[in-house]
């Protein structure tokens, strides 16, 4: 289902860079359903390279999807004419890190298809600082875990609130019932490490217990 939602936002015709694609899925389905024409599947690992060699192969792909070892978006070369990069299944730390290491081979018309586990507040802090705007935000949940979708396109300059990179943009106006659930659960969650630090019994560092509390004021503020 989470790679399902992903595949949803990739646009008709892409030329799709996946990033970290592991098993090749996501390029190869997409590729069956005619959506995109051509894609990259980038891999920095060599047992899922040569599952995404293998996924390619059995679908008579090779002349369509390039699979390639590369750390990152050096995966892209410049006459692959992508306009759509995924990334996702990383943390958001990790997919910001590979888009500030790579952004030599951005040519800033891509749409970025971004799926990470946690980590979401820095990476839309990165693409803020870089002039990309939030365009789509969706929120799952499966297997008990939520995953959050983001969908960038750079559109000059973003200014988002802390309270907007910290729930998202979009999602902070939708407010769907998956993200009511979500900030509550973590409300009990934040509540229950304040408590925690008030029985520590050495002291937590002040910087440390402010930032928790911050926290759980801006999801009771977002839930009243
Ligand atoms: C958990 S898998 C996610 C696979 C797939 N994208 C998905 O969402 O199901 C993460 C994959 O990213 C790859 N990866 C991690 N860092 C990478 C990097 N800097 N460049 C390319 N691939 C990377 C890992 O080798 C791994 O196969």
């Amino acid at each position: 289902m989470r790679l399902e939602r992903v595949a949803a936002l990739v646009p008709a015709g892409a030329r799709l860079a996946d990033i970290g694609s592991d098993h090749g899925y996501l390029p190869v389905a997409l590729l069956r359903r005619g959506t995109i024409s051509a894609a990259v599947a980038g891999e920095v690992a060599m047992t899922p390279f040569h599952s995404a060699e293998r996924t390619v192969r059995e679908n008579g792909f090779e002349a369509q999807i390039s699979v390639r070892l590369a750390n990152g978006l050096a995966a892209i070369k410049p006459d692959d004419g992508i306009s759509a990069i995924s990334i996702c299944g990383m943390g958001g730390e990790t997919i910001r890190d590979i888009l500030d290491s790579g952004k030599a081979h951005l040519n800033g018309h891509e749409r970025l298809i971004l799926q990470p586990n946690g980590g979401e507040q820095p990476l839309r802090l990165w693409l803020m600082e870089n002039g990309y705007r939030i365009v789509c935000e969706e929120l799952l949940r499966e297997n008990r875990f939520d995953y959050e979708i983001i969908v960038a396109e750079r559109d000059g300059p973003v200014l988002y609130s802390a309270e907007e990179l910290y729930f998202g943009p979009l999602q902070m106006q939708a407010r769907t019932p998956a993200f009511l659930r979500k900030w509550q659960h973590r409300l009990s969650q934040k509540q229950k490490t304040l408590s925690q630090f008030s029985r520590a019994r050495e002291a937590v560092p002040q910087e440390k217990v402010q930032d928790v509390a911050r926290q759980a004021r801006w999801i009771l503020e977002l839930l009243a």
